[in-house]
């Protein structure tokens, strides 16, 4: 290989983008399918602990460490009435769920969510329903977590067992409510009227809330960025996030340019990111509004929900999409998008955690960890301190969505406390290796301590229940520093993790 088909990456501490917020490692679970009922809670399984909770779940999502945790929806949420999930179990009423046509039991409710958060030391993030509840439910509902005894619904809280409050301090305000398939979708208008008079109620029960008002359901949408404009002129004052959400598909089987994909999420960060700009500038306000990314993944192939009829049963096989390595590829980029535009996002859940378009998948008594579940893990142990902003020198190749684009797509993580470095690469070549440099500027480190490496030969390949560990981060030799400088060669279509000592 000639040198030209090398690739270098320079590293200086000093170009710092931003503080990594931990909140961009966080999850989302809806009652949807499988992922409450039969992922995460299953009493009737030999994993079950004593409430209810799979202890092999539980150590899956402890090792992935979610910072936060998004429930219960997504498009449940917008039915969602909450006091059916409080009090006595047997009590609880099961009903027809209408957003995936299911019976929800009622079994798994805010408590029992609250409790789930505390046994994996995540953030709770409680999205209310702003599709058929009113304002004045979403306000119980801030009352029932976090008001001290001494009224109605924080008094429920106690006679439930939690005399003390939750605290929950991230909230959602609604689900994707410019979709039209939304139960009480409504106009940009009509939503940022509703959601900035649910926020007020809200923050007259806690003022230390922080709040999420929902912007497009993805960049496809028709009504995308009109939307977020007006919802966000509407609300600026009462919110700190405004939400994204991005499915990502290869339908077109084009792998080239599905490999390239990181280039549309840091297109439409960007252009949300000058949305908030503009309104900022417009409403002449001194406050800051940040995205929160609370609903990304690939999902393309279990589309089998489409029509929403799951058939009326309790936790249905629904959205149980298995993951490829190229899949897991798209995940990493994602990841290093969020490094790169870390100015400007601060709260980012993977849709969704366990069993439903997830990293894990359960069975009987066995869990099933998925390509996407590897560069999750590197991120969310080896991306902490600050972003640096990279020059990457790399080869080029041809795409037909994306045109001409780097093979390399490349972040790195610089926590000066803790005098590590880390640096996220994915090759997008399909069949060439890549020899890379990477020279540290301003610095000279003493070693790259960790190397770690998801890679293979086939882009379609998975891991299976009879297969589980066919594509899973490898320990590898990690290359030297010699004068600031280190060597070592990529295979075609890897991910690779590097932990550097300072
Ligand atoms: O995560 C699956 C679904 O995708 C969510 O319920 C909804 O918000 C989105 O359309």
């Amino acid at each position: 290989m000639s040198e030209s088909e090398s690739a270098r990456i320079l590293i200086d501490t000093r170009r710092v983008i931003s503080e990594i917020s931990p909140l961009l490692f966080s999850g989302f679970a809806e009652h949807l399918g499988r992922c409450i009922y039969e992922g995460i809670y299953d009493p009737a399984s030999p994993q079950a602990d004593d409430s209810g909770l799979r202890k092999d779940v539980l150590a899956a999502l402890r090792e992935l460490n979610y910072r936060s945790m998004r429930y219960p929806g997504g498009n449940f949420v917008s039915g969602y009435r909450w006091e059916d999930g409080i009090g006595p179990t047997n009590q609880r009423p099961a009903r027809r769920e209408l957003a995936w046509q299911s019976i929800e039991s009622n079994h798994f409710g805010t408590d029992e969510f609250l409790h789930f958060c505390r046994a994996i030391d995540s953030e709770p993030m409680l999205a209310v329903n702003l599709g058929t509840a009113t304002i004045q439910d979403a306000a119980n509902l801030v009352e029932y977590c976090n008001a001290p005894t001494g009224s109605q619904y924080a008094d429920l809280r106690a006679a439930n067992g939690s005399e003390v409050p939750y605290g929950v301090k991230y909230w959602c305000l609604g689900n994707e409510m410019d979709g039209p398939w939304q139960i009480g979708h409504l106009g940009a208008a009509e939503y940022g009227k509703k959601a900035r008079e649910a926020a007020k109620l809200m923050r007259l029960h806690d003022d230390s809330i922080e709040l999420a008002l929902c912007g497009s359901s993805s960049s496809k949408m028709p009504t995308y960025p009109e939307w977020d404009r007006i919802s966000l002129e509407l609300c600026w004052e009462h919110v700190a996030y405004h939400s994204m959400h991005y499915y990502a598909d290869n339908l077109a089987d084009d792998t080239p340019s599905y490999l390239s994909l990181s280039a549309a999420f840091e297109d439409y960060v960007d252009t949300v990111a000058a949305v908030l700009r503009y309104v900022k500038a417009k409403n002449r306000s001194k406050h800051d509004v940040y995205l929160s990314w609370d609903e990304w993944n690939v999902w393309y192939k279990a589309r089998e929900h489409a029509d929403r009829r799951a058939g009326w049963t309790e936790a249905p096989h629904l959205l149980e999409e298995v993951y490829n390595l190229e899949d897991a590829l798209v995940v990493a980029q994602w990841l290093n998008v969020f490094l790169r535009r870390a100015d400007v996002l601060k709260i980012a859940c993977i849709a969704q955690i366990v069993n439903v378009i997830a990293p894990i998948l359960t069975r009987n008594e066995s869990l099933l960890k998925q390509t996407i579940y590897y560069p999750l893990l590197m991120f969310s142990r080896m991306a902490s301190g600050e972003s640096l902003d990279l020059l990457v020198e790399s080869p080029r190749y041809e795409t037909k969505q994306f045109g001409d684009m780097p093979l390399l797509d490349v972040s790195s993580a610089y926590d000066e406390a803790a005098g590590k470095n880390a640096i996220f690469i994915v090759n997008r070549s399909l069949t060439e290796r890549m020899p890379i440099e990477i020279h540290w500027g301003d610095v000279q480190p003493k070693r790259i301590s960790s190397a770690h490496q998801l890679s293979g030969g086939n882009p379609k390949a998975f891991n299976s229940w009879e297969d589980p560990n066919r594509l899973t981060t490898q320990a590898i030799y990690a290359p030297k520093i010699i004068d600031g400088m280190a060597q070592m060669s990529l295979p075609p279509l890897s991910f690779t993790a590097l932990g550097v000592e300072l």
